[in-house]
């Protein structure tokens, strides 16, 4: 069995004095967890050098929120994939909702910094998500695709490893997000899961649910074969907090069939 993925993105909080903090606490507190989980960190950019140089040994793999695709060039306030592999970080977020919704990023944008994140060497984290308005019209599938064809198109079959994918309906992120249900969630995993299968037969990509997960409801989540893992906003910021939903979900996971 493939080892559980939890993790969360600090958005614009947390500044690098308090990241450090945050780190110190998550790596001690789940130490005994290295062989079980996989857990990761999505960082500011202005924490995440101290954030490198917080973690030991990988224990908590580290994460950039976005990326320009381009090397460099005149592109203010961006950053590149040399900037952010120099680093030594692990993984690029990719197509968060907030990055669609909040700064209008297509999927064709989107597409170009998975592929730019996979040519340089880093796990690529694609973020999909209908809106309430796209559920509303029962069209949360074909959204889905769409984002998934066109995010994803060009991906290489070695490049897989390196591939994982969040779905986040927007309609359930954030203060004012209802988390999905549990029946609502699965179907849409085999959902994205059927599309992953037809574009890249085989594949083993994990998929992430995101969108208020919660003490209440990241059992009934974590419960279901096509949910790989949590992607955790607010309820992951304590460090405690996060440790205690990890050591909840952990034992429901590995007792999946
Ligand atoms: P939330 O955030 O858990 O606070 O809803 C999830 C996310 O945006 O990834």
């Amino acid at each position: 069995m493939k080892k559980l993925l939890m993790g969360t993105n600090l958005k614009m909080y947390k500044t690098p004095a308090q990241t450090e903090s945050y780190l110190c606490a998550l790596q001690s507190l789940t130490e005994d967890l290295r062989n079980d989980v996989t857990l990761f960190v999505i960082p500011s950019y202005p924490a995440l050098d101290r954030a490198v140089n917080t973690v030991r040994d990988k224990a908590i793999l580290l994460g950039a929120q976005n990326m320009h695709p381009e090397e460099q060039g005149q592109f203010t306030g961006e950053v590149s994939p040399l900037m952010l592999k120099e680093l030594g970080l692990d993984i690029v977020e990719i197509g968060h909702s907030e990055r669609r919704h909040v700064f209008h990023e297509t999927d064709a944008e989107e597409n170009k910094k998975v592929l730019s994140a996979l040519a340089h060497g880093f796990t690529a984290l694609l973020c999909v998500g209908e809106t309430a308005e796209q559920k509303a019209y029962g069209i949360a599938d074909e959204v889905l695709s769409m984002q998934l064809k066109i995010g994803l198109n060009g991906v290489t079959k070695t490049q897989l490893s390196r591939l994982w994918v969040a779905y986040e309906p927007v309609w359930a992120i954030g203060v004012n997000g209802t988390p999905a249900s549990q029946q609502y969630a699965k179907e849409r995993h085999l959902h994205i899961k059927a599309v992953l299968e037809m574009l890249f037969p085989g594949n083993e990509v994990p998929v992430l649910y995101g969108g208020s997960v919660n003490p209440d409801n990241a059992r009934d989540l974590i419960v279901q074969n096509g949910i790989d893992g949590l992607f955790t906003g607010r309820a992951a910021w304590e460090a405690e907090n996060f440790n205690k939903l990890i050591r909840q979900v952990l034992p429901l996971y590995k007792g999946r069939a």
